[in-house]
């Protein structure tokens, strides 16, 4: 059965990615999970303050010892010795590079556009296959309009899509008045893909002990149905490619998320909770329910869509409606 799917630009063997998280970090996770059936691999994210963080650092170091001592240089590390963290994450793109043969996307994490985003022209140098720009700030400035916050999406992805030549994917929260209209800007300013959606950590309050409480709970399968319904109702309206993220457990997510348009079809709470070998029970999952119907993961694909399915409102508010007034206790 012919799986392959494709997502930014590449050929997949199949329509499964694991998406970024700290299990991709390793090698031997990135082999089991190339091994175990992944078409590809997002890295976990650099961050724009651990970027930032460390330039500023730097430069003061440099600066602070240059003006004292021009000997102090001497103090520290030459440069090639010094395993920073965005040194030490460019070094693991490369070995990754060298360890798999499926893609290996790096994924970029910010809130703003400034200097840092000069870091996602390292990322392509040190091999990566893609850039994942994972963009996320509260809209929590009661003085900045929807249309301020978006335009601060835009002038990120500008700038990175400035920076590189390998392909973008955009990942982004569910949080915005018009989903649509802003994948179509993102699209517009050179986005070739998105990642729909993040997951967010969100506080809890700790009634014993009146704190807030800082935990990321791994996702449930009934959580697909935010991103199930955008995919389904974007599906066939863009030029960019679509990657369904959050809540896949088992093969039927894998399918669900198909039918309804996604491209390809990513997890990690899953490989989280299960290890690297689930990648094999998912698509060993999708080929047995592709198989049973005598289909490809292409005769699916957005069959389940909005522009396709025959009761389109399923996916709009007058379903809404209709399940409001039905329900029976
Ligand atoms: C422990 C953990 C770490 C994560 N780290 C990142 C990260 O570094 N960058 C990122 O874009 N997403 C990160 N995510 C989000 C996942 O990539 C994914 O989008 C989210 O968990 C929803 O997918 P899932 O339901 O399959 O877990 C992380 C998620 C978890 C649970």
């Amino acid at each position: 059965m012919d799986l392959t799917s494709r997502y930014l630009g590449f050929n997949l063997r199949n329509p499964l990615v694991a998406s970024a998280s700290p299990l991709n970090l390793d090698l031997g996770n990135l082999r089991a999970l190339e091994d175990h059936g992944a078409a590809a691999v997002v890295l976990p994210s650099i961050f724009q303050e651990q970027i930032e963080r460390e330039e500023e650092d730097r430069e003061r170091m440099l600066g602070a010892g240059a003006e004292s001592f021009p000997e102090a240089l001497g103090y520290f590390p030459p440069s090639a010795e010094y395993r920073s963290g965005t040194e030490h994450y460019l070094a693991t793109i490369s070995a990754a590079r060298r360890a798999v043969d499926i893609p290996v996307i790096a994924s970029l994490n910010g809130a703003s556009e400034a200097g840092w985003i000069d870091y996602a022209r390292l990322l392509q140098q040190a091999g990566a296959s893609a850039i994942e720009l994972n963009v996320f700030f509260l809209a929590s400035d009661l003085t900045r309009s929807a249309t301020q916050v978006e335009d601060a999406y835009v002038a990120i992805l500008r700038a990175v899509r400035a920076a590189v030549t390998v392909p973008i994917a955009v990942k982004l929260s569910p949080f915005f008045t018009a989903p649509g209209h802003l994948l179509r800007r993102l699209e517009a300013a050179g986005a070739d893909g998105f990642v729909l959606f993040n997951r967010f950590y969100q506080p809890d309050v700790d009634l014993a002990s009146l704190r807030l409480h800082y935990e990321v709970p791994l996702s449930a399968k009934a959580e697909i149905r935010v991103p199930l319904r955008w995919i389904g109702i974007l599906a066939g309206k863009l030029r960019a490619s679509l990657a369904a993220s959050t809540g896949v457990e088992t093969a039927e997510e894998v399918v669900k998320y198909l039918l309804v348009g996604a491209d390809v079809v990513m997890t990690t709470s899953a490989l989280l909770r299960h290890g690297p070998a689930h990648m094999r029970v998912l698509l060993d999952g999708l080929r047995a329910w592709l198989d049973a119907r005598g289909v490809g993961p292409a005769e699916i694909r957005g069959r389940m869509s909005e522009a396709r399915v025959r009761d389109p409102a399923a996916f709009e508010r007058a379903n809404y409606i209709r399940i409001l007034q039905g329900w029976q206790g």
